[in-house]
């Protein structure tokens, strides 16, 4: 059973999706750690209430990024994590953390990247006036939601839409695709071509 951690800033939805995941024996892992670095994320309720580990780690209390990012990496080092998954973490990790943990942190984004990368995509995706958008589960590098795709789902928008109710549609799409990259990241064989993220058993070598 491999150990997950989950890291969230907020509400947690994708971390309940994921949790769902597991109970209903669509995900065979185990969330081994819940990490916030803020002591306010309502996702933290949610993992108490479930009696998984909790950490708070603020990230204002450290001195810097890099700080920040060891700290992060001894408290999943303590947890024996093999996959660390980014749900709703609005903090950016550098490259102490993803060298801690090479291809072995996914990321969910609520737009079809590389179009839309960082804050506030489904608005402007919306301002954009995209008529698809939708949601990427990505491997995470030190540039910001730039690394290795693993999975996507488009969503069409809608006329009339507005930033919530297409967030609302994206949102249930991501509830979908998380725990599906996360099995697959897991279960199935793959590897990177490039920045191509390849499912399937290598070519046999001649
Ligand atoms: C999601 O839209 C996710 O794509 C983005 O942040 C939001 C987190 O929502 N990275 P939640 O905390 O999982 O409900």
């Amino acid at each position: 059973m491999s150990n997950l951690a989950i890291l969230i800033s907020g509400r947690g939805s994708n971390l309940g999706a994921i949790v769902r995941a597991i109970d209903e024996g669509r995900l065979r892992a185990r969330i081994a750690v819940v990490i916030s670095n803020r002591s306010d994320a309502s996702g933290l309720e949610l993992a108490r209430a479930r009696g998984i580990p909790t950490a708070v780690l603020p990230h204002r209390d450290y001195e810097s990024r890099q700080a920040f990012d060891a700290a992060l990496v001894a408290t999943l080092r303590s947890h024996d994590v093999r996959l660390v998954c980014l749900a709703g973490f609005m903090r950016q990790i550098g490259p102490t953390f993803c060298d801690a943990f090479p291809m072995a942190i996914l990321n969910i984004h609520p737009s079809l990247l590389p179009a839309f990368p960082g804050l506030d995509a489904q608005r402007v995706a919306l301002e954009h006036g995209a008529k698809v958008t939708g949601a990427t589960v990505h491997f995470v590098t030190p540039e910001l939601d730039a690394g290795p795709i693993v999975m996507q789902t488009a969503v069409p928008v809608e006329e009339g839409d507005t930033v919530e109710s297409l967030s609302a549609r994206i949102l249930v799409q991501e509830h979908r695709l998380y725990p599906e990259a996360i099995r697959r990241v897991l279960e199935d064989e793959w590897r990177i071509v490039g920045r191509r993220v390849v499912f399937g058993p290598a070519p046999a070598r001649v």
